[in-house]
């Protein structure tokens, strides 16, 4: 293999064995003179646009028209010899890193040597000793680097999710909760507090094996239903919360929000427990407010009551911080609920959690977002990376529609989990997004299967890395309802029933 060109970070390699690489693989362009090298990523192979070539199979065309036996006439084994020449490949190739005996370094400006240096390949286990150079304190195993002949492990460490925020993003069915589900599982090994908002009810199994056992972490999760297992009374939502629930997920204006906290006020003092019907009462009840507040308080109040979220009989303190903070994870599926209401509990929690992360009396805490445009305001998008990261919540987002998560969450980002797009806008902007370059991902991101995704970040240290991610010990999915409903047994189950 030969350097052929150098075009800032772009290199150009000649090989005649295309068919030992593949595009995502690292190569170790190597100074001889010294022990600095550079870690290059294949992302793409061309053909050698060799001078001659075209003529040459322009004559091959017409001779074959002739029938001439050739192979007798050589010999010398030429034709062998111009068959390769013919498969001469360009490895086009990013350099990643600058490595310095067997340090990484970011800066890649150097130049190396054309006539000193040599190329080899980076086997896979040398890439996971580069990703994760001392120990792996909380190794979580999310599958295998792609198309490593043997299988290498690609292995987080836990440790390094901390403090971050991450995106998982790609087309719909490639494998995106899936991976979120490894990450889940994963981190409730080591007792991280976690809680996952769970649009589409794919999460509510994870507490049992394929088989339909439960698993061993089985007591650590905790699925909640909103209005079904999970509802909150108002006094223990508390004013502050209740009328922020009402201002930011309903829009209640900032005069209504004046006359519901006086309500509130007035109803404690008279030593009354300020349920939804008491509030009502309290505001239909006040002079001097005028038509319009009263309407657009009791109609508020009026819709949450028909949503059953608040009973008056709901435990005095609700149940999700005590959870987290015991280390637990908590699914609140959100799958049967109206978007509105969607909006109307994840407002409520996320300012809950912040506050009680203010007051320190909850540990940092990691969130799953699935699809979170769909219940996310636009101005929490930048308190969940700023603010709330600060206080202690990690979140992973989850979305089938990049572009829908604002820019400056990917400003801030520290991980990238890209799987396969195909259309030319999301290449786009994930392009823009992560700060890796556009070819990587318009040439590397079309062609991965379902299960295999591109991981950057810190995570890997900045290496966009190939990985395969591997099935699932917990059941995948939730329960699916279908039309068809005849149960699919699992193989373990359709034995279990033979034999008996
Ligand atoms: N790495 C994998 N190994 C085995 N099955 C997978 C893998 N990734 C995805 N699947 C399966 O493919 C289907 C779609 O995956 P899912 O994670 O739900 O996709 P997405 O969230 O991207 O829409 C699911 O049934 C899931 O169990
Ligand atoms: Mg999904």
């Amino acid at each position: 293999m030969r350097l052929l060109k150098k075009t800032g970070t772009r290199y150009l390699l000649l090989t005649l064995e295309p068919q030992r690489y593949s595009p995502g693989a690292y190569l170790l362009l190597k100074d001889r003179l010294s022990d600095r090298g550079l870690l290059l990523q294949i992302i793409d192979i061309e053909y050698a646009d060799l001078p001659g070539l075209l003529e040459d199979y322009l004559r091959e065309e017409l001779e074959s028209e002739l029938v001439v036996e050739v192979e007798d006439h050589d010999p010398m084994g030429i034709l062998n010899v111009l068959t390769e020449v013919r498969d001469a490949s360009l490895l086009v190739c990013e350099a990643r890193a600058a490595i310095a005996g067997d340090q990484l370094d970011e800066f890649v400006g150097y130049a190396p040597s054309r006539a000193q240096s040599i190329v080899q390949v980076l086997e896979h286990e040398q890439l996971a000793t580069l990703l994760n150079p001392g120990k792996v304190h909380y190794p979580i195993c999310i599958g295998s680097f792609w198309r490593s002949s043997v299988d290498t492990e690609f292995v987080i460490d836990a440790e390094r999710l901390d403090g971050t925020v991450s995106v998982i993003t790609g087309m719909k069915g490639m494998g995106k909760s899936h991976l979120a589900k490894h990450l889940v599982l994963g981190l409730l090994k080591y007792n991280v507090p976690l809680l996952v908002l769970d649009v589409n009810g794919e999460y509510t199994r994870i507490g049992y094996l394929r088989d339909g056992t439960p698993a061993p972490w089985h007591n650590r999760i905790h699925v909640l239903r909103p209005c079904e297992n999970y509802q909150l009374s108002v006094e223990a939502i508390g004013l502050r919360s209740f009328i922020r629930l009402l201002a930011n997920a309903l829009q209640l204006p900032a005069q209504s929000q004046r006359v519901l906290r006086i309500a509130w006020q007035n109803l404690e003092q008279r030593g009354i427990t300020p349920t939804l019907s008491a509030l009502m009462q309290e505001v239909m009840r006040r002079n001097g407010v005028s038509y319009q507040v009263r309407e657009a308080i009791y109609s508020r109040l009026e819709y949450l009551r028909s949503t059953q979220l608040f009973n008056d009989q709901a435990a005095q303190q609700d149940p999700v911080p005590d959870l987290l903070a015991k280390g637990n994870t908590v699914i609140l599926d959100l799958h049967s609920l109206s978007p509105m209401l969607q909006r109307v509990i994840v407002e409520y929690i996320l300012s809950k959690l912040a506050d009680l992360l203010e007051q320190r009396a909850l540990p940092p805490l990691f969130l799953v977002a699935e699809e979170a445009h769909l219940y996310l305001r636009d101005t929490h998008w930048e308190e969940i990376v700023t603010r709330m990261r600060h206080l202690g919540i990690f979140t992973i987002f989850v979305t089938n529609q990049p572009s829908r998560i604002p820019d400056h969450v990917y400003r801030q980002l520290d991980n990238l989990f890209l799987f396969r797009f195909v259309n030319e806008n999301d290449l786009r902007f994930v392009a823009r997004a992560s700060r890796i370059d556009v070819d990587t991902v318009r040439y590397l991101l079309p062609n991965l299967p379902r299960g295999v995704c591109l991981v950057v970040g810190v995570v890997t240290r900045n290496l966009p890395v190939l990985v395969r991610v591997s099935g699932l010990e917990a059941e995948a999915q939730g329960e699916t309802r279908r039309f068809f409903a005849t149960p699919r047994l699992s193989a373990a189950s359709a034995l279990a029933r033979a034999a008996s």
